[in-house]
């Protein structure tokens, strides 16, 4: 069984092969560089730029394999959640090859892309404990199965990727902040300012960064009072410190909740024994190491894809393809992409909704 996966649905335009045997036959992925010049993500420029490079990127996916398109035996597509035209472009890519090639069509769920992406290099699994942190998500929750998910808590504001990305553009430190902060910080020192930590004495797995967010603010405001935010005007050793007091802090408040998160895994699913981490934020090996140590502390085992699939790639979207594909469920080719998506929505429908029994 082989399933190509498209990605489209931020500002990385991928596409990967897999197998069932986890194998990963092909593979491309391009990051827009157009973004960097605005600190961020624009919309239109992403959808535009996915119109222009995917099928490129499909050429080059199975350029170094000797399959083709006839090989394959379903596409499936990020459909959301996401910016809407990137998300168009991989859908219609997806549903064009569906009907060219008379195969199933599979709309996958992006955060379930990430939520399944450490079962392709690790043994993990069903159910398990997932800590969510991407760009624009920050969930915690269990995975009892593909399509089934139990939300323990969520970021209230801020997702922790977007508040790293924030830190730094206020820093100066370019799009996307989290490699930028992560890499000063290990030359920082950590204690240096103290940091408020949101809702960290609150009875639930909820987290939230924009207070945080708005501490470092306030710090890097007292280098340049008259002209806001002249980060220039930092000396580099307060840069260090700044990022490493906010990763610290950042990555403390993830711990708490989990900490938390775990009581309740593992009085409600005692045969659970992973804890995973994925999406953007699971590159960061300092949140890495921390995680490890709580699972261990818990008798949990810590697993997480490798560093480069923990950012938006191709093989995610094909393996959660696979996921489904091997369960039975297949889209209709009148799904609708969705900007919004939530994962504990997900469970696969009755026909007609978001999925069919094939
Ligand atoms: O999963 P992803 O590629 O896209 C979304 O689905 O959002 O995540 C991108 C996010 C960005 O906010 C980026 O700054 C963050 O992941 N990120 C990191 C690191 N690498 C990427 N954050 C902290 N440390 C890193 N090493
Ligand atoms: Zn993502």
């Amino acid at each position: 069984m082989i399933v190509l996966g498209i990605e489209s649905s931020c500002d990385e335009t991928a596409a990967a092969l897999v197998n069932e045997n986890k194998e990963i036959l092909g593979e491309a992925l391009l990051s827009q560089e157009e973004h960097k010049a605005f600190g961020g993500v624009v919309p239109e420029i992403a959808a535009r730029s996915h119109l222009e490079h995917i099928d490129g990127i499909l050429e080059q996916c199975f350029a170094k394999t000797n399959l083709s398109l006839k090989d394959v035996d379903a596409i499936a597509a990020a459909s959301g959640p996401g910016l809407i035209g990137g998300v168009i472009v991989g859908v219609m890519t997806a549903k064009a090859l569906s009907i060219a090639l008379n195969k199933p069509f599979i709309a996958v769920n992006h955060l379930e892309g990430h939520a399944l992406a450490a079962r392709v290099s690790n043994d993990v699994e069903f159910p398990y404990l997932l800590l969510l942190v991407s760009g624009g998500h920050c969930q915690i929750l269990v995975v009892k199965d593909v399509g089934q998910y139990e939300r323990l808590g969520t970021t209230i504001d801020d997702a922790a990727g977007e508040a790293f990305d924030k830190v730094a553009k206020m820093l100066g430190l370019g799009y996307p902040g989290g490699p930028a902060v992560e890499k000063l910080a290990a030359a920082g020192n950590e204690k240096r300012f103290t940091l408020p930590r949101p809702l960290i004495g609150s009875n639930d797995c909820n987290l939230s960064f924009s207070g945080l967010k708005t501490a470092v603010r306030k710090i890097v405001e007292t280098y340049s009072p008259d002209d806001n935010l002249m980060h220039a005007d930092i000396p580099a050793q307060d840069v260090a410190d700044i990022c490493a007091c906010f990763q610290y802090t950042a990555t403390d408040c993830l711990c708490r909740k989990l900490g938390k998160a775990i009581c309740y895994f593992k009085q409600n699913y005692p045969q659970g024994k992973h804890l995973v981490v994925s999406g953007g934020v699971a590159a960061n090996s300092y949140l890495r190491n921390k995680l490890q140590n709580l699972a261990e502390n818990n008798d949990l085992i810590f697993a997480a894809p490798p560093i480069r699939f923990c950012t938006d790639n191709g093989v995610m979207i094909a393996w959660a393809g696979l996921e489904r594909f091997r369960k039975g469920y297949v889209s209709p080719l009148d799904f609708k992409p969705r900007p919004r998506w939530p994962l504990d929505a997900n469970a696969p429908k009755a026909a007609g909704a978001g999925g069919v029994k094939a």
